[in-house]
């Protein structure tokens, strides 16, 4: 089972970066995970994407082959002024047009890192309609959402918080089994 992650954060020292380590030392047996990355994508323009343009830009092209080579989708994000990064919802409309979508009707984890007390609640709330439109199959628990990001990484950027990890592996067995199901 493939998983390809969204990592909502292109900051070199990024808390949810560490996250998404963490989660890629988790994961269930036979699952591999491959970042679907956002970085360079143009801003979206409903004219360079098909059926208007001819084809789409090849970063464009990239990330969707990514995202539809995988069985299921991670995404690792901040919270943005109480919301979706801007340049993840921009990766996302890219990846949600045409009935080629490779995000229409996927199993998603969804989790996040914030060196704050809410520890991306907004930003994971922001994404439920997004989800719904995508018509998505959400793992909704266990949340996972890192409080205080700045105190739980240790110098190797190793997660501190033992019941954190614990609901992070949780959460991508749910995602397995999402995929198990679908493929029954
Ligand atoms: C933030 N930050 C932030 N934090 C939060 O908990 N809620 C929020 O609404 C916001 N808003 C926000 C907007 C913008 C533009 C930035 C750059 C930052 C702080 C944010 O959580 C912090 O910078 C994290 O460290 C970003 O995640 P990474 O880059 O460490 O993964």
């Amino acid at each position: 089972m493939k998983i390809a992650a969204l990592l909502g954060s292109l900051r070199k020292g990024s808390y949810n970066a560490l996250l998404l380590k963490t989660a890629e030392g988790l994961l269930p047996e036979g699952v591999t995970l491959t970042l679907a990355s956002i970085d360079g994508l143009p801003l979206y323009d409903g004219d360079l994407d098909l059926p208007t343009a001819h084809e789409r830009p090849a970063s464009v092209n990239t990330l969707r082959n990514t995202l539809a080579d995988a069985d299921a989708i991670l995404i690792v994000s901040p919270e943005y002024n109480y919301s979706i990064p801007g340049g993840l919802k921009n990766a996302i409309d890219w990846a949600s047009r045409g009935a080629d979508s490779p995000l229409m009707h996927k199993p998603v984890a969804l989790m996040g890192a914030s060196p704050g007390l809410m520890g991306t609640v907004r930003m994971q709330l922001a994404f439920l309609p997004v989800f719904q439109f995508l018509n998505m199959q959400v793992v909704s628990k266990p949340e996972v959402l890192i409080t205080q990001a700045n105190t739980k990484f240790d110098e190797h950027g190793e997660l501190t918080d033992a019941k954190a990890k614990e609901l992070i592996a949780q959460k991508l067995l749910g995602l397995k089994a999402l995929v198990d199901a679908k493929n029954q």
